[in-house]
């Protein structure tokens, strides 16, 4: 195993956490209905549910909070944001909004038409939904390594530029109201997407005349896979690697409870001033008056510092080196993950852990579930519980490719002993897999069900 770089911060504040005794976690299973989302969180032990929002903020944040300007117009703490997202992105204009979700669901209502069509690699959940709400059609074009867990392509988020053209073509220009591509791709396992492959497709949406927006939740790490694997970057600050990213695009979404490190907020940005009006009014409507988009003046000072501790070169190469240190203790303890380790969280492959459970009995809600028995750890299923739905003319369900348990690391919050402790849960587990047994709902929503659902054991 490579020897990563030790985590560059220590310690002043603490937030102690505790571990439940096994009976106590059997309860706390049974009360939940075997969903981890209903489970306390004072109740787990390392919370890998998610990395949006759950990172720890600096001392130059919490002191940049005592700064917050509360003006409901002009505030001081927005003139900071915006010098902050001017320099790292460079966009002629900007809004801040409560969260990415807020500033996808504003470009929506700007820009889509019912029937029309948005490309990317691939969509996040919450803007595939948000562009389904205002009648527009999300499609996914990313490489078909994409979907290979054991591949190791070492941009596995790139689109497919020809499928994309053959999209284009198919569908009609005049179709897509924007196209975008999601820095990196954490619907695909937070796999990377290179600086050649954004030229090319930034290329082909502008020789259609389709303006281009990155989702940049994670454009950071992003950045960071560009500078250590693509030709010609090793030498390159990432701010400069991240304004050469910005410079190909018309305006990126992004929720800045990723790479900003901050508890909440987004960024909604552009370059056209028609747009920047349309979308002002729509702020206006949503969120709040343009220079707090729904965020408290303390919260767009935390954003102003966080965007820059996001691009430190020492801290992006210890988050990304924590990510593949994970990955490589689970890989040693025999269990398969999508290869390779993507920027914020590991992938199990469940089915391979538990290959006598079949996927209608839900093998990764089974790890998930067990995970949390063997050492109290939270992650969250990714496979039938997720995806599995009826054909809509057959009526048979249609089983996704590939059942997983995702665990997302939360940004300067755990430390490597933590990841440690994970490595070796999950061993024990793997040691005593051929006990475990399926799931089947007692409950479940129509719509996004692995948030409520409820499960009884087999
Ligand atoms: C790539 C990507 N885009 C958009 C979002 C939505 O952001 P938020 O949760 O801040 O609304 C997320 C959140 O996980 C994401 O990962």
């Amino acid at each position: 195993m490579p020897i990563y770089p030790p985590e560059p911060f220590r310690i002043k504040v603490t937030e102690p956490i505790r571990l439940i005794p096994p009976a106590a976690r059997e309860a706390a299973l049974k009360e939940a209905g075997y969903n981890l989302f209903f489970i306390k969180a004072e109740d787990i032990f390392i919370d890998l549910l998610t990395d949006s929002g759950t990172g720890a903020m600096s001392q130059e944040q919490w002191s940049a909070v005592m700064r917050g300007d509360e003006s409901y117009a002009g505030a001081r703490s927005y003139h900071r944001l915006k010098n902050a997202v001017e320099d790292i992105f460079g966009f002629k204009y900007f809004v801040p909004t409560h969260q990415g979700r807020a500033a996808e669901n504003i470009l929506s209502a700007c820009l889509i038409k019912a029937g029309q069509y948005v490309p990317s690699n691939m969509h996040f959940d919450t803007t595939d939904a948000n562009i389904r709400a205002r009648g527009g059609r999300p499609t996914n074009l990313v490489i078909d390594e994409a979907f290979d867990p054991d591949v190791l392509h070492p941009f596995k988020g790139n689109m497919d530029i020809s499928k994309l053209i053959a999209f284009i073509n198919k569908v009609g220009a005049a179709n897509i109201p924007f196209g975008m591509v999601t820095v990196t791709n954490n619907a695909g396992g937070g796999q990377p997407v290179s600086m050649e492959n954004l030229k090319t497709t930034a290329e082909v949406y502008h020789s259609n005349g389709i303006p281009f927006f990155i989702d940049a939740a994670r454009y950071a790490e992003n950045c960071f896979f560009i500078k250590e694997r693509e030709h010609g970057y090793a030498q390159l600050p990432i701010k400069d690697i991240a304004h050469e990213m910005f410079a190909l695009a018309d305006g990126m979404t992004m929720s800045a409870k990723k790479d900003a490190i901050v508890n909440i907020g987004g960024l909604l940005c552009m370059n056209d001033e028609k747009v920047f009006e349309k979308v002002k009014n729509e702020l206006i409507l949503r969120e709040g008056f343009p220079t707090y988009g729904g965020l408290a003046g303390r919260d767009l000072e935390a954003m102003a510092v966080g965007l820059y501790e996001g691009i430190d070169e020492s801290y992006l190469s210890y988050r990304l080196g924590q990510t593949a240190y994970l990955s490589g203790c689970i890989n040693e303890a025999g269990i398969p993950t999508i290869q390779p380790a993507g920027g914020h969280a590991v992938y199990l492959n469940a089915a391979a852990v538990l290959p006598h459970i079949p996927q209608s009995e839900f093998p990764g809600q089974a790890l998930c579930v067990e995970l949390f028995r063997e050492g109290a750890i939270r992650g969250v299923e990714i496979g039938s519980v997720m995806f599995a739905l009826p054909d809509p003319e057959t009526g048979k369900i249609v089983y996704p490719k590939l059942e997983l348990l995702r665990l997302a690391i939360p940004r300067r919050t755990y430390t490597q002993s933590h990841m440690d402790y994970v490595a070796e849960t999950l061993k024990r587990i793997k040691d005593r897999a051929p006990s475990i047994y399926g799931y089947k709902f007692t409950y479940a929503p129509e719509l996004l069900r692995h948030f409520t659902a409820k499960f009884q054991p087999l």
